[in-house]
């Protein structure tokens, strides 16, 4: 990982590491102690946090790998379990394995019955998000035998519970808000099937779940499945970096996703369209994100690290269509999202900043198509990345090297200062 490559800074050599591919590293763990100085670096756009083997993305050339595999060939040839599979064990698995950890995920699927008074605390109308974070957070609380971190046994038990029960919390948030009752997991379905049931069954009848829908969200979910150190999973690491148990990790990771920057850009992407309307009023807009005056993005466009097209939103992008057709559902909305890329893809403005549309563009349309409420978006965000924060998180605590995040800070506050008695005070 390092030759004998170095960097200057002042006049002190720093080691060059240099990974599988994809940029090199300037080591300048010991620049502090060396130097007496910090680097400076705001939002981190120039800043490698920790070394990974388990995403890799290209920005300037649009490539995204999970561990090695692209995420055309996943999403078009593997299956959610399978991908989660790859991301927790760093390969493919065979039929038997892929069964046996299938078999596990699956019987990890239920919640405790206590868990289900904790969403009796909440108004019908909060947000699911809101749900997501209080519950997975309240996780902690009823698995105390799997939050020994130390542990690779009760890591692997931890991992695989949150992955199994985010369909289960996800679906019970979406029932609460609509005073339906909670649908026990159905073990002979499959994991997105299973979803789908708990999310859309009754108790009355008996729900048939389209395998046309059951494809194209298990390959959303791939699509959502990881993406290198984006702000939610610096996030889970940050909180796994002091020992916190793997339940309030991912809970933090949660809360992070929400935000409309990151995770929630799919709830504002739709609304936006729906705001937009009408292709005729899609300039309107686009001069809005254009001018510095105004607040308002184009959500579901750009990315910190995509200067070319989000491979997530090519693929998104064919799978409205094979929904929209499969479920004969015409879309006005979908007419807007394709013009307005169109038109936006052809403007000075976006084609010199590299805005391109990202994975949250097109997401909201077939989660829209299928019937998820636009507030159950950002959760079914956070129920697929469950399986990246989770390997993230067993990355970082099994590495040996491991030590708590505490970054810096230039500090532009007052010097020191003699305290000023109230009656002194002007
Ligand atoms: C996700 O990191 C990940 O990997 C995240 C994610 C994942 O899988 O985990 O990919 C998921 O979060 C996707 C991004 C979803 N967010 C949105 O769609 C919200 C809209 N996009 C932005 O707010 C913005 O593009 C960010 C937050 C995504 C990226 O912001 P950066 O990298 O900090 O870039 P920036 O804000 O500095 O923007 C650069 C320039 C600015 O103009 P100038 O100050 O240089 O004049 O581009 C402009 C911005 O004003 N700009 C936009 C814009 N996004 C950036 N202008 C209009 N519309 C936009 N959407």
């Amino acid at each position: 990982m390092s030759d004998d490559a170095t960097y200057t800074v002042g006049n002190q050599e720093y080691p060059l590491l240099e990974g599988t591919i994809g940029p090199k590293v300037v080591d300048i763990r010991a620049l502090y102690k060396d130097t007496g100085m910090f680097t400076y670096d705001p939002g981190f756009k120039s800043t490698a946090s920790c070394e990974s083997g388990l995403t890799y993305i290209d920005g300037h050339e649009g490539v995204l790998l999970h561990r090695g595999y692209s995420i055309e060939d996943l999403s078009e040839r593997s299956s959610f379990m399978e991908t989660s599979y790859l991301l927790l064990n760093g390969e493919l698995p065979t039929k038997f394995e892929l069964d046996d950890f299938i078999y596990t995920i699956t019987r990890h699927t239920m919640v405790h019955e206590q868990l289900k008074t904790l969403y009796n605390g909440f108004r019908r109308d909060a947000h699911p998000m809101a749900i997501m974070c209080g519950v997975v957070g309240g996780l902690s609380a009823f698995y105390h035998d799997s939050t020994d971190i130390t542990d690779p046994e009760q890591r692997k038990i931890a991992s695989h519970r949150l992955i199994a029960k985010m369909p289960t919390i996800a679906a019970m948030a979406y029932k609460y808000s609509i005073g339906q009752p909670f649908l026990y997991p159905d073990n002979d379905l499959s994991y997105t099937g299973n979803f789908l049931r708990m999310t859309f069954g009754v108790p009355a009848e008996e729900y048939d779940v389209n395998p046309v829908v059951e494809r194209a969200l298990d390959r959303i979910f791939i699509l959502h499945a990881d993406h290198e150190q984006n702000a939610s999973t610096s996030t889970v690491r940050l909180a796994g970096s002091s020992g916190a148990n793997p339940f309030a990790c991912i809970a933090a990771g949660i809360a992070c996703l929400w935000g409309p920057a990151h995770g929630g850009a799919n709830e504002a992407a739709l609304n936006m369209l729906h705001e937009i309307g009408h292709p005729d009023r899609i300039p309107e807009y686009i001069a809005r994100a254009k001018d510095k005056d105004d607040p308002f993005r184009l959500m579901g466009f750009g990315h910190r690290v995509y200067k070319n097209y989000d491979p997530r939103a090519s693929v998104m992008r064919k799978t409205v269509r094979e929904v929209l057709t499969s479920l004969n559902v015409s879309n006005p909305v979908f007419d807007v999202a394709l013009q307005l890329e169109e038109m936006a893809l052809n403007d000075d403005y976006f084609i010199e900043k590299k805005l391109f549309p990202n994975v949250d563009f097109y997401s909201g349309i077939i989660l829209s198509a299928i019937g998820f409420p636009t507030t159950m978006f950002t959760a079914l965000f956070a129920l697929a990345r469950t399986v990246g924060w989770v390997a993230q998180w067993n990355e970082m605590i099994s590495d040996p090297g491991q030590t708590i995040g505490r970054p810096r800070q230039l500090y532009t506050g007052p010097a020191a200062r003699d305290y000023v008695p109230l009656e002194n005070r002007g």
